[in-house]
Order: C-alpha cells, then sequence, then structure tokens
C-alpha cells in the first residue's frame, strides 16, 4: 500500500502493507517514532519500543507496516504534510530491504559536496528539492507532448548515430567497428535531419531530442542536454514565434501554475546590445545602460579621452544607491576578472564628486555629474568590448524584481567573430534576411534568426532556413570553407536542398534550461537526473573510462603517446 492511498482510508482502519523508507527515527523512551517516506508522501509510525529492536533499524530501510490509521494529538499536528494531522498505530513491521550506513542524511538542508551527491545520484534522488525538480521535469515532457499534438506536430525521430552537424562546438566521435578507422558523431542538434522532413513534405515536426556538444560545462550548459525541436513547413518566423509562444504558455501555466502574457516583447539584437549590453538580456531589471559620453567630451582623463579619439564612447550607470569602498574594490575585481581595465566610478554625496578620478575632472564636468543627483556613476569607456562589461555592472549592482520576463530578440548579425574567428551567428543553415546584401557584404548582413530569452537566459534559438542550394553553398564559402570541405560535409546537404526544397523555419528550446530558470535552482544539473560533472565526468558510473587495448584493437584504434607542449 502507498502512503496517498491513506487520502481514501477512515481514521482508526486497518493498515496492511504500508511501505516505504525509514526517513529519521526518534526514540522516546517507550514509544518509537518513525518518518516513512515513500516515492510520494511521507507519515509517521509509531511503534510501541517493546515491538521494535532499534539497533537492527536504521534510516532507509525500506520497511513494511501493518497497524491503525489514527488522528494525531491536536499538539502533535505536522501542518507541512500532507499526512501530517495522521500517523499509523503500529502492530507490526518487516524489513523487506535493509540499507549500508548512508554517504549523506536524504534531507534538503543538508549540504553535501556535488561530486558526492552525482556518485550516489539514485540516493540524492530520494530528497524532496530532487523529486520535485524530476518531477517538474516530465511534467514538462508532458505538457510538451500535449501541446505539440493539439497543435498537429508529428513526432519524429532522427538517428544519434551520424555525421557532424555545426552548432559551434565539438562533436563527441564514435568510432565504428565494422567501418575501420572512421567515426560517427553525435548530433550537436538535429538541425539537418528536421530540414530533410520539411524537403520530405512533413508539415509540422518536432521531437524532444537528446543533443551532444563537447564544450566546457557551466551552470547552464551540459555536454549531454534536451531539446524541444520543431520546424514547420512553409514556417515563417512570425509563425514560430507565435507557436513557441503558445507551448511555453502552456507549459508554464500546467507545470508552475505561472500565467505569463503574450505575445512575449521583442527587441532587435542592436537594441539588446546598446541597452542592456548583451543579447540574453534580464529584463526583471528595469534600469539599461545610459551614453555618458556627452559629458566627458572635453576630458582631461587620459584613458577616456583615447577612447573617445578612436570613435568610442562612454557608457554606465547611475545609481542613486552609495556604494561602500570595499564594494567598489569588488565591482571593479570582478570586471578586471572579466576583461576591462578596471571599473570607472564617482561618487555624487552632498554636493561633492569624489573618486580616483575627481582630481582630473574638469569643472564643467563636475557641474554635469552634480546634475545627476546624489549616488554613484559606474561606467567603462571603449567601443563595443564594454558592452558584456556594463552587462555585469547592470546585473550586480541593481536588484531584479520577481517576475518572469520574456523577451524575442531578432535582426542578429549573420556571423560574428568568435575567438578570432568569423562564424555564423546561428548556424551555416540559417536564411540571411536580404541574400543580394548578403552576397555583396557578408559581415554586415542580418539573418532570419531569434533567439528567446527568460531573465537573462537564452532558452531557445532558431531561424527561418536557406531553401536554395545555391545560397547553401554561398553561405559555407563566406564561413571559409574549402570546395573540398564543402563537398565532403555538406555535398549531401546541399544535394538534398536541390530538389524543390520549400520554404521552412523552426526553432530549439533547451528544456533543461526552462525548468532550471522556472524553479530557480543554481545550475542545470540540479533539473537532469544523471548530469556530468563541469569537467564532463560521471561520478556515478565513473564515464568516460579507459578503453582496454585489446578492445581498441577491434575498433583499429591504438593508444599514441603525445608529447606534453
Ligand atoms: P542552439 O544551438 O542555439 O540552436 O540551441 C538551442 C537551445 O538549446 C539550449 N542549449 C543547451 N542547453 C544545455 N546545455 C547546452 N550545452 C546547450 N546548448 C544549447 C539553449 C539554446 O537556446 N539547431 C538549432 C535550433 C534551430 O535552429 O532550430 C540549435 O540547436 O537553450
Amino acid at each position: 500500500m502507498k502512503i496517498e492511498d491513506l487520502i481514501k482510508s477512515k481514521v482508526n482502519s486497518e493498515v496492511s502493507d504500508l511501505r516505504g523508507w525509514v526517513s529519521s527515527i526518534r526514540d522516546h523512551g517507550g514509544l518509537v517514532f518513525i518518518e516513512l517516506r515513500d516515492s510520494s508522501s511521507k507519515i509517521q509510525i509509531v511503534l510501541d519500543s517493546e515491538n521494535v529492536d532499534i539497533d537492527t533499524f536504521k534510516s532507509e530501510y525500506y520497511i513494511s507496516v501493518n497497524g491503525t490509521y489514527i488522528k494525531r494529538d491536536k499538539s502533535m499536528i505536522n501542518k507541512s504534510q500532507q499526512f501530517g494531522e495522521y500517523e499509523i498505530n503500529a502492530e507490526s513491521y518487516s524489513i523487506i530491504s535493509k540499507s549500508k550506513p548512508l554517504p549523506f542524511q536524504i534531507d534538503d538542508s543538508i549540504d553535501t559536496d556535488e561530486n558526492i551527491r552525482l556518485k550516489f545520484r539514485y540516493l540524492d534522488l530520494r530528497r524532496d528539492d530532487m523529486k520535485r525538480n524530476i518531477l517538474a521535469r516530465s511534467n514538462t515532457f508532458k505538457s510538451i507532448r500535449n501541446s505539440m499534438d493539439s497543435l498537429s506536430f508529428l513526432e519524429l525521430d532522427t538517428p544519434t548515430l551520424t555525421k557532424s552537424t555545426p552548432e559551434g562546438a565539438k562533436d563527441f566521435l564514435v568510432p565504428s567497428r565494422k567501418q575501420s578507422g572512421s567515426f560517427y558523431a553525435l548530433p550537436q542538434s538535429p538541425q539537418m535531419y528536421k530540414q530533410l522532413f520539411m524537403i520530405s513534405g512533413f508539415n509540422k515536426y518536432y521531437q524532444i531530442a537528446k543533443c551532444y556538444r563537447d564544450e566546457d560545462s557551466r551552470k547552464d550548459r551540459q555536454p549531454e542536454f534536451t531539446q524541444l525541436d520543431l520546424e514547420i513547413l512553409n514556417g515563417t518566423p512570425d509563425e514560430v514565434r507565435k507557436t513557441t509562444e503558445i507551448i511555453v504558455n502552456e507549459l508554464l501555466d500546467n507545470v508552475f501554475s505561472i500565467k505569463v502574457d503574450v505575445p512575449f516583447q521583442d527587441m532587435t539584437y542592436k537594441e539588446a546590445i546598446e541597452n542592456y549590453g548583451t543579447d540574453k538580456p534580464d529584463l526583471r531589471i528595469t534600469e539599461t545602460i545610459e551614453d555618458l559620453t556627452n559629458i566627458f567630451k572635453n576630458t582631461e582623463i587620459n584613458f577616456i579621452k583615447s577612447s573617445l579619439e578612436n570613435s568610442g564612447f562612454v557608457k554606465g550607470f547611475h545609481t542613486s544607491t552609495i556604494m561602500t569602498r570595499s564594494e567598489i574594490d569588488a565591482l571593479d575585481e570582478l570586471v578586471k576578472d572579466n576583461g576591462s581595465n578596471g571599473l570607472g566610478w564617482f561618487k555624487i554625496e552632498n554636493s561633492t564628486v569624489s573618486g580616483p578620478l575627481s582630481k582630473i575632472t574638469t569643472d564643467k564636468e563636475n557641474e554635469e555629474l552634480l546634475k545627476l543627483g546624489d549616488g554613484m556613476l559606474l561606467f567603462q569607456s571603449g567601443n563595443m568590448e564594454i558592452y558584456p562589461v556594463l552587462d555585469i555592472i547592470r546585473r550586480q549592482i541593481f536588484t531584479p524584481v520577481e517576475t518572469y520576463s520574456f523577451t524575442w530578440i531578432y535582426d542578429f548579425p549573420y556571423f560574428e567573430v568568435e575567438n578570432g574567428e568569423i562564424q555564423p551567428s546561428h548556424h551555416p543553415f540559417t536564411s540571411p534576411k536580404d541574400t543580394e546584401n548578403f552576397i555583396e557584404d557578408p559581415n554586415n548582413a542580418t539573418a532570419l534568426h531569434y533567439d528567446l530569452v527568460l531573465n537573462g537566459s537564452e532558452l531557445g534559438s532558431g531561424s527561418q532556413r536557406i531553401n536554395s542550394p545555391d545560397i547553401q553553398r554561398k553561405v559555407l564559402e563566406m564561413w571559409g570553407l574549402s570546395d573540398d570541405d564543402i563537398e565532403n560535409r555538406f555535398g549531401w546537404f546541399i544535394e538534398a536542398l536541390s530538389y524543390g526544397t520549400p520554404q521552412h523555419a523552426g526553432i530549439a528550446l533547451g528544456i533543461d534550461r526552462i525548468i532550471a530558470v522556472m524553479l530557480n535552482v543554481d545550475s542545470i544539473r540540479d533539473v537532469i537526473p544523471f548530469p556530468k560533472t563541469q569537467s564532463g565526468l560521471d561520478p556515478l558510473t565513473n564515464a568516460p573510462t579507459i578503453i582496454d587495448e585489446n578492445e581498441l584493437e577491434d575498433y583499429n584504434l591504438k593508444y599514441i603517446e603525445v608529447a606534453d607542449e
């Protein structure tokens, strides 16, 4: 019998074979109190000490109890639990399965090292918080499937032993035993396959897809993660946006009981960067970046002067909160850690401007600074590189209001420079907004790419796709791929685009991220049942593991010594 079945039981009725784990034991001389926990509920069991050998009875033993379902004494009611008004007066019990001493207590208030939690994840998942997270995950899948079904999407699956799909990360490779020396790549996303479904004429595709990217793990990134991937035949960015809003709206309502307004607001990439310093703005903070260049146009402050001479600008924030020296130093440290030369600041208090730079400000500058009113002026001077730093300062000094603030970002530049290399800001299957302009001036072209952002986190990304083989080839050329590379990596796909490809558009939403943001947990690891650590390891199974030399031989692979660089 499960604890929740007691809902149907009358007080003072007999209860038999009630099963669960011993969550806690208290011996009160004469009586033993056990908190019994099963998959969804908890209830107190009261045993006569005479009937229990307390020394052989430990936490997390899985037991079966027979007894009577009774009402607790008024003073003993536990209002925080569903069955807190009741208890079981046990007549007998049996131990179904014993537990070894635990590596950590099954308790939400215990601060256990994450590596230990992951090593014993099956125990970690017995905790209430983790149960809640994983249940929210299950309900998320359910809500998505219901929405997709009612929107007439077909659930279509795609292979995971495949060829590389470029999404900006390194691939996980799987050696083929039969095709000696060849490797499959695990998909970074089902991007090209979902486009093939459009070429084949399936009207609306979706999949809850596992994606694999060999990139550094972070709080919002895992090497293996889950997307809601969708694609619409003859779809437009607008249709994808509306469809996404329906799915997200239903999900928030069904799983988190939260209603949000649709349509979501939107802004161009340029507006996002200029106002918030990032293409993932946290709109729970209402303050935006202020242009302060005018204040400093005749400045004698050297670093500002040289920025302005190099077509730079001064941007930052005025906040009415006066910061202490140690708060300023901490923020200075933070911006330096993020590539800035340091925090520019003035303190304005009682009609006086102070701060290290105040010694070199002109009277005019002082006058302008005083006009801002008491508080702090925090700023950066330079060019585009100051925006990410301004984003950090903004999120550090202002407190977000508690809400769910969605926004679409659109009109992204087609190409961006990352680590000195030009690459598509989405992926190379994204349609340029204006093809002619793209061919003439690809570095200034805009993409039909849109992102969905919630509270500073990128939840999803999509685009209208290229449906012409010629433009597809052109994009790959502009990206810098040689003819051979294009042929070897994408020849098969360009071929597929050559047989009457309809217009199509789609999106992928990061399911782990949505749940993590909605549950307000620190990392997506907390909403994934069996995640990897920051360094991509699974402490539970010890994967990845070194393969025995003999086994490698089957794959025609061999370890070689590599000299340290
Ligand atoms: P993109 O690469 O932007 O687009 O991914 C879509 C969304 O997936 C989530 N995401 C991740 N979540 C956890 N860990 C990761 N390592 C990770 N990487 C991405 C994010 C992101 O917004 N094929 C395109 C979609 C399309 O064009 O339809 C794609 O995968 O929430």
